[in-house]
């Protein structure tokens, strides 16, 4: 590259999908690699086979109570949540989905990505009339502890035996955001 010329910007976007393409669906495959054998967060302790990985997100697209939001840097998939509706069935508890998989791949960390899919998902939330979210997350995971925090979700209750990670028990935290608290 021209040491003279500036830098390229860095764009950092986020939507709600309902489909993927073939590059899309690549780039999060690889993302979640990277988040995999970085250790912190998603559910899986190894990475998966790529078939395996590719049919996890194409389900994910086919369930009707799951919603998908990626988050792109410089154009490439490399962050995601979902939102877990509420069970179609359970009236008592129609008002607070649930934030899971939340993740940005290392590569991309430290660009507002990961604020920002909390926030679409945040805002999808309050159109939708949902008047609380919950997540949950390991203690271990400092750095989303923060986020979560900084965004005003409160943590109601911890699991000790929240997840087994390499023979270890490791407690979870759980936590709740009142969207409706301005
Ligand atoms: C938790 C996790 C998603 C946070 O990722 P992150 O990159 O630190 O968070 P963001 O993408 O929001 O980046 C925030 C940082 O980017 C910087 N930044 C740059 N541009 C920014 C912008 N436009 N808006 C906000 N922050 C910006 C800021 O320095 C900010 O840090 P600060 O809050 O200390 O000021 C990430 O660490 C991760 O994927 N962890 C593993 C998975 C996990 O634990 N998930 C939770 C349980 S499922």
């Amino acid at each position: 590259m021209d040491a003279s010329q500036p830098a390229p910007a860095t764009s950092v976007s986020v939507e709600h999908v309902t489909e993927l393409n073939r590059l899309d669906l690549d780039d999060l495959c690889d993302a979640t690699d990277a988040a995999i054998v970085d250790g912190n967060g998603f559910g899986w302790l190894t990475p998966q086979p790529r078939d395996q990985m590719e049919r996890y997100w194409k389900g994910v697209l086919l369930v009707p109570e799951r919603l998908l939001w990626i988050g792109r840097l410089d154009g490439s998939v490399a962050a995601s949540a979902q939102l877990q509706l509420p069970p179609r069935f359970n009236e008592a508890q129609a008002h607070c989905p649930q934030l899971t998989t939340h993740f940005v791949a290392p590569w991309a960390r430290g660009h507002g990505l990961a604020a920002g899919l909390l926030e679409a998902v945040e805002e999808y939330c309050g159109q939708q009339g949902y008047t609380h979210l919950r997540l949950d997350v390991r203690c271990t995971q400092a750095r989303a502890i923060e986020v979560y925090e900084d965004h005003g979700f409160t943590r109601w209750g911890e699991l000790p035996s929240y997840a087994k990670i390499d023979g270890k028990l490791v407690t979870g935290y759980f936590y709740v955001k009142d969207l409706t608290a301005g």
